[in-house]
């Protein structure tokens, strides 16, 4: 049996992956996770990093609790899987630092995702699906309840979304850009043409 494959979710707020994500998983048949807080402790770091008021935490603190994260997800759920023969559709992963605690925070780019690559043992994604909308449509979508990163400012956002673009347009091997306006169907059959012509 042959190692699974290994697919992510990426976007701002309220683009609609986790949706996606979910339909994906179960067309594939693949295992559905999610950062942060794919695992028990991971559940904890997440606690932490969207608090729902300032916590204090401070950016490479909030940087490191991400690579933590991260190391652990990948270690006890997504590592195990794709080396049992199982897909794996991740709801973000190590895309989401490099643009909120680089482009975001303003952190090192290059920095926040060696300690991602470090903390991975280097695994990459095979697939990185980015999910962009209207930042008008997102805020819609996202309503009311928000953590500290939700509340960080359309400035903070506009970053974000700046930096997964570059992230995708320097990486297009392995990122691909689907409009996520629209219909959940629309958008789920968007993303199934995309995955299936990158995915034999
Ligand atoms: P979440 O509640 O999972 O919802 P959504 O992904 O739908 O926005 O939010 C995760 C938040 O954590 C989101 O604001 C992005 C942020 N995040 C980072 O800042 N860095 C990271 O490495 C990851 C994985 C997430």
């Amino acid at each position: 049996m042959g190692r699974g494959r290994f697919i992510a979710f990426e976007g701002g707020e309220g683009c609609g992956k986790s949706t996606q994500a979910r339909l994906l998983a179960e067309r594939l048949g693949a295992v559905l996770t999610r950062e942060p807080g794919g695992t028990a402790i991971g559940a904890r770091v997440r606690d932490i990093v969207l608090a729902a008021d300032d916590n204090g935490l401070v950016d490479r603190a909030e940087a490191l609790l991400m690579a933590a994260d991260r190391a652990q997800h990948v270690a006890e759920v997504v590592e195990p899987a794709l080396a049992a023969g199982r897909d794996v559709v991740t709801d973000r992963y190590l895309g989401s630092s490099v643009a909120y605690q680089g482009y975001g925070r303003g952190l090192p780019v290059d920095e926040v995702r060696n300690l991602s690559l470090w903390a991975t043992h280097g695994l990459q994604p095979d697939v990185v699906v980015l999910l962009v909308v209207d930042p008008a449509e997102a805020r819609a979508r996202i309503g009311g309840a928000r953590d500290r990163l939700e509340k960080a400012g359309d400035d903070f956002h506009s970053l974000v979304a700046d930096g997964f673009g570059s992230l995708a347009a320097a990486d297009p091997q392995r990122w691909v850009i689907v409009d996520g306006g629209g219909t959940v169907a629309e958008v789920e059959a968007r993303v199934r043409d995309v995955v299936a012509a990158r995915l034999p």
